[in-house]
């Protein structure tokens, strides 16, 4: 995710926004900038890549000020550029903004503005607020933000100065964090308290629909409707290291944590409730290209190699295509059928796994054409793509895969939604999916609400040295992932079947030791997993249980059994792998593991 820090009061703002945005590093980002508001106007200074770069740049030409505001991006539109850094300025360049989050209608904003003559220099959705607001401004930049923001649909935490305002900042939230501090003849913006902690402890929270008009007297929060609201001011209480884990222990169960909004996030904008489809523009396809495709293969390694045969299951379910899914490692010793009738989807977190850069340079000089679901922008997968997704997970910094796995089966989901619609899918079919991809983040914050639950079972099973993870259909990558999370970061052995093929070999391991984990919502198989539980259960094993009914059988034969909410069969993986991810983090807790940095793995793999 970007950071934002914006200052006013009186000392130099540069140096104390590049601290700021360095406090903030971990949080992953391409490119920083700031703007400092003096007599010449707004100077703004901007640099791809590391903070670094952008110090460099400052040196011997740092802007004076006492006003300023300071960004560090993880672009999700438009590629990490120079250009494409914030701050972005207006077409006055009189009015410089910083952002996070999405804007929605960006798009449509942006065809308006040109319409009206305005010139834009990037590709962001973040210029378009720059140039409305620019549009807007008659003396107030307070006024002209507020009316702006009466016409943007999205997620964002804003920051904006004026040239002609030089005592003023104006921030405001909507679904993206921002906070004020108060300090002592002082006031900061950050998405972040760690970007302001050295200054100060006494913070105000801002809450969605509110805005923060900073002076050099004094701060006021106000929301569109009122012009004054009252806030309590808080005391952060929590070390530095904490606050950059959001106060998480790690950044592992951080990200756990954070996929409610991560996956609205991959949803955002995508979804076309009246058509039961989604718009999915970055494939680069028309329509009567997307009907000719009659195969897909889709690559990937780890547990994108997991959302991966989720998204077979939910391809040839819905849309009818026959798909096969490839180890990257393996696709190009394997002399792969591939023509150019053959569609072939990359999914990669980083968007750097040499293995499945391997795979799409393969597939391209046998003439596939190539598709990304990628959560790095501009990563080089992304960039050798004919097309693709953006899954907008935000940075994922802990070695395990958590969030970028929600939203890499949200993304195939989006373009299952796509193909299946061209295709047999019936658009009442097509509503109700989209009706259930509503409902999934609010469903997992009503797992995660339940963390406790796992963090007992963890208790019981921390000691084990094997698992056994089964499912069945759409739930067997689960079972897969389930198991991957559990070894790869508690060292525990664990494997993942298809329930119904333990009996051909994985039954031998069962003994009272052996805790096997069940994947088991109420699907056209459902009585077949309950006889699998039976014979578990019948050789002593001890049986956890994922439903989400909690009926006679499962009361009678699981030792544990977590209910999760109710959705559609192909969505369930988005609610099944919750607990399962809970419980590799608890159990490897409790066994004194490195949970963000497992011993020998690493979170991008650029080697073969
Ligand atoms: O960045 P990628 O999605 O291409 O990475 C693929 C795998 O290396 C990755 O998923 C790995 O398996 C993780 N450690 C899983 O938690």
């Amino acid at each position: 995710m970007c950071g934002i820090v914006g200052y006013i009061g009186p000392r130099q703002a540069a140096g104390l926004l590049v601290d700021g945005l360095r406090r903030m590093e971990y949080r992953g980002y391409d490119s920083a900038g700031l703007a400092i508001v003096n007599g010449h106007g707004v100077e703004v200074v901007k640099a791809a890549g590391k903070l670094d770069n952008l110090e460099q740049r400052l040196q011997g030409a740092t802007p004076t000020g006492t006003l300023g505001i300071g960004h560090t991006r993880w672009a999700t539109h438009g590629a990490p550029t120079t250009t494409n850094a914030h701050p972005h300025t207006d077409q006055s360049g009189r009015i410089a903004v910083i952002h996070n989050g999405i804007i929605e209608n960006a798009g449509a904003l942006r065809k308006a503005l040109e319409g009206r003559g305005h010139v834009f220099k990037s590709e962001t959705d973040t210029e378009v607020l720059a140039h409305l607001v620019g549009e807007l401004y008659a003396g107030n930049l307070e006024e002209a933000v507020a009316a702006a923001l009466r016409d943007v649909d999205g997620a964002y935490g804003l920051a904006f100065v004026s040239a002609d305002e030089p005592g003023v900042l104006v921030a405001a939230r909507k679904g993206s964090p921002l906070l004020v501090g108060v300090g002592d003849g002082e006031f900061f913006v950050a998405s972040d308290a760690s970007a302001l902690l050295e200054h100060t402890r006494s913070v105000v929270y801002l809450d969605d629909g509110e805005m923060a008009v900073l002076s050099r007297d004094g701060y006021r929060i106000r929301n569109l409707e009122t012009d004054f609201i009252d806030k309590p001011v808080n005391q952060i209480e929590w070390d530095l290291a904490t606050i950059e884990r959001g106060g998480f222990d790690h950044f592992m169960l951080k990200e756990i944590f954070e996929q409610p909004e991560s996956l609205e996030n991959t949803l955002r904008g995508h979804l076309l409730d009246d058509e039961g489809s989604a718009r999915v523009h970055g494939l680069n396809m028309t329509d009567d290209e997307l009907k000719q495709i009659n195969r897909i293969v889709i690559t990937a390694c780890g547990t994108s190699w997991h959302s991966a045969l989720i998204g077979e299951y939910m391809l040839e379910e819905l849309a009818r295509i026959p798909v096969e899914v490839e180890y990257a490692s393996e696709f190009r010793y394997r002399n792969p059928v591939v023509d150019e009738k053959t569609l072939v989807i990359a999914i990669s977190q980083s968007g750097e796994t040499a293995d499945t850069l391997a795979a799409i340079h393969e597939a391209k000089l046998r003439g596939a054409r190539t598709l990304g679901l990628v959560n790095v922008v501009g990563s080089t997968i992304a960039r050798e793509v004919d097309g693709g997704l953006y899954l907008r997970a935000g940075p994922e910094v802990g070695v395990a895969s958590t969030k970028a796995f929600t939203s890499q089966v949200a993304a195939l989901t989006l373009v299952t939604l796509r193909l299946a619609r061209l295709r047999n899918l019936g658009i009442m079919q097509g509503r109700a999916i989209i009706e259930g991809l509503r409902k999934i983040p609010a469903q997992i914050r009503q797992i995660l609400d339940r963390a406790h639950e796992i963090e007992a079972l963890a208790d019981q099973f921390w000691q084990s040295n094997n698992a056994l993870y089964l499912g069945r259909g759409v739930n067997f990558p689960v079972a897969l992932e389930g198991a991957l999370k559990l070894k790869e970061i508690s060292y525990i052995h664990a494997e993942g079947y298809p329930a119904a093929e333990m009996k051909h070999g994985p039954i031998a391991l069962i003994d009272e030791n052996m805790p096997v984990v069940f994947i088991a919502p109420k699907d056209t198989v459902y009585g077949k997993i309950v006889s699998n539980i039976e014979e578990v259960k019948a050789r002593g094993g001890r049986v956890i249980a994922i439903v989400n009914e909690r009926d006679a059988d499962m009361a009678r034969l699981t030792d544990f059994c977590f209910v999760i909410p109710t959705t559609l069969n192909v969505l369930t993986p988005l609610l099944t792998i919750i607990p399962l991810q809970l419980f590799s983090y608890y159990v490897a807790l409790r066994r004194g593991c490195n949970v963000d940095q497992p011993r020998n793995l690493a979170k991008s793999v650029t080697v073969e």
